[in-house]
C-alpha cells in the first residue's frame, strides 16, 4: 500500500511516499525558514503563499525520488489540524484536487497526534501499551498516555507557551535569528549552563503541566535589566550569551525530563515515545539518557521537524483501523480500482 502524504500546517511544505505504512521512500521538505526570518516568527499570509508555490513541485519529487507513478498510489493522507488557517487550505485543496483527479481516497490527519506518532512508526508491532508519549514542538507542549488502540489522553501539558515557542522567544532576546532552538543549542555548546541559575516553571495542584512563561520572564529580565521590555537595550555583554542560552536549556529541559519521569512513573508507563521539532536538540536527548532508567524512543532522522512521512504514516494507520471497524474486506479478484472506489465511500460516510 502507497500512501501519498502532505504537511502544510506551518511553515514547511512537504510531501513523502509511504509504503505500508512505515517503510519510507521519500520525504520531501521544503524549508520557508528564509522567508519568515526577517520577522522573527512565521508570517501567515507568506507561509500561504510559499505553499502554493512549493507544494506540487515537493510531491512531484517525492514521487519521483520513490519511483512511484500516481497510478500506483491507494490513499493520500494530508494534515488538517492544527495549523494557520491559510496554509492548512492550501494543503488540503492540494490534497483534494490530487484525489479527485486521480481518483485516490483522501484522509484527514490530525499533526500533533502525526508528531507523536513519528517515533512509533518504525516499530508500531513492538509498541508496549500503555506508553507515554511527549509531544515538544513549536506550537504544542504535552505529555500523553497512550492506548492499545492508539487513542491518547493527556495528563499534562503546557498552561503558556509551547517549548519551542519559549526556545524562539528567548532566542530573539538574545539576538538570534529564526527558528531560534537551533541557535540556543549551537550557543549553549559554547557556555558553562552553572554560571547563571534559572528557576523552572510549575502549575499550582498540577504537577505534570508545564509552564515557561516565568523562565521567560526570568530571561527578559536578565538579558534587559528588571521590569524591562522585550525592545529594552541588553544589560549583558556578548561573552554572557552561551551561559545564559546553557542554563535556559538545561532548566527548561530538566523540567521535561523530571515531569516525564514523574509521569511515567505515575501511569506504569514502560515505555516513552518523544516527538516534535525540539526532539532535534542533542542536549534534550542526552539529559534522556542520562536521567531515564526506560526505553526512550526518538523520531528517525527527518520525522522530528514538520514533515509529511509521519502524516503518511497516520493517516495509513488510521484507514487500516477504519477498514477494519467496517469489516471491509476486498475479495481475492478486486480491481485495485474497485478497492478505491469503496474506500473513497467509507470516507465520505465517515
Ligand atoms: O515540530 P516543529 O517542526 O513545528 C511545530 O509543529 O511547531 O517544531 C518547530 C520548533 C521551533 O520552535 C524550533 O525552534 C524548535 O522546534 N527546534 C528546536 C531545535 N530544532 C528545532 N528547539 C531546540 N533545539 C533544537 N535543536
Ligand atoms: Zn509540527
Amino acid at each position: 500500500m502507497y500512501t501519498l502524504g502532505i504537511e502544510s500546517t506551518c511553515d514547511e511544505s512537504g510531501a513523502s511516499v509511504v509504503k505500508n505504512g512505515s517503510e519510507i521512500l521519500s520525504n520531501v521538505i521544503s524549508s520557508q525558514a528564509t522567508v519568515h526570518a526577517p520577522y522573527g516568527g512565521v508570517f501567515p499570509e507568506l507561509a500561504s503563499r510559499s505553499h502554493l508555490n512549493d507544494l506540487l513541485p515537493c510531491i512531484e519529487m517525492a514521487l519521483l525520488e520513490a519511483k512511484i507513478t500516481p497510478d500506483e498510489l491507494d490513499l493520500i493522507a494530508v494534515a488538517t489540524k492544527p495549523g494557520l488557517l491559510g496554509a492548512l487550505l492550501m494543503g488540503l485543496s492540494t490534497a483534494k484536487a490530487l484525489s479527485f483527479s486521480w481518483n485516490l481516497p483522501l484522509i484527514d490527519v490530525d499533526h500533533v497526534e502525526a508528531h507523536l506518532f513519528a517515533a512509533m512508526m518504525p516499530r508500531l508491532e513492538k509498541v508496549s501499551y500503555p506508553s507515554l508519549g511527549v509531544v515538544l514542538s513549536g506550537g504544542h507542549t504535552f505529555i500523553a498516555l497512550i492506548h492499545s488502540d492508539h487513542t491518547y489522553t493527556k495528563v499534562g501539558s503546557t498552561v503558556d507557551d509551547a517549548i519551542g515557542e519559549a526556545f524562539d522567544k528567548v532566542a530573539t532576546l538574545l539576538d538570534l535569528s529564526y527558528p531560534g532552538g537551533p541557535e540556543i543549542e549551537k550557543l549553549a555548546k559554547k557556555g558553562n549552563s552553572s554560571k547563571y541559575s534559572f528557576n523552572p516553571g510549575s502549575v499550582k495542584g498540577k504537577p505534570l503541566d508545564f509552564s515557561f512563561s516565568g523562565l521567560k520572564t526570568n530571561l527578559l529580565y536578565t538579558i534587559k535589566g528588571q521590569g524591562a521590555q522585550k525592545k529594552s537595550p541588553s544589560i549583558i555583554t556578548k561573552s554572557d550569551k552561551p551561559h545564559i542560552a546553557a542554563a535556559f536549556q538545561k532548566t527548561a529541559f530538566n523540567d521535561i525530563v523530571d515531569k516525564t519521569l514523574l509521569a511515567a512513573h505515575k501511569h506504569h508507563c514502560s515505555e516513552i515515545y518523544l516527538g516534535g521539532g525540539v526532539t532535534q536538540n542533542k542536549c534534550l536527548r542526552a539529559l534522556f539518557s542520562e536521567k531515564t532508567p526506560l526505553p526512550v524512543y526518538w523520531p528517525p532522522i527527518g520525522l522530528s521537524l514538520d514533515n509529511a512521512a509521519m502524516i503518511a504514516g497516520l493517516g495509513a494507520k488510521k484507514i487500516s483501523s477504519i477498514k477494519t471497524k467496517c469489516a471491509f474486506r476486498p475479495t481475492a479478484n478486486s480491481k485495485t480500482n474497485i478497492i478505491k472506489k469503496n474506500l473513497i465511500k467509507l470516507i465520505a460516510v465517515k
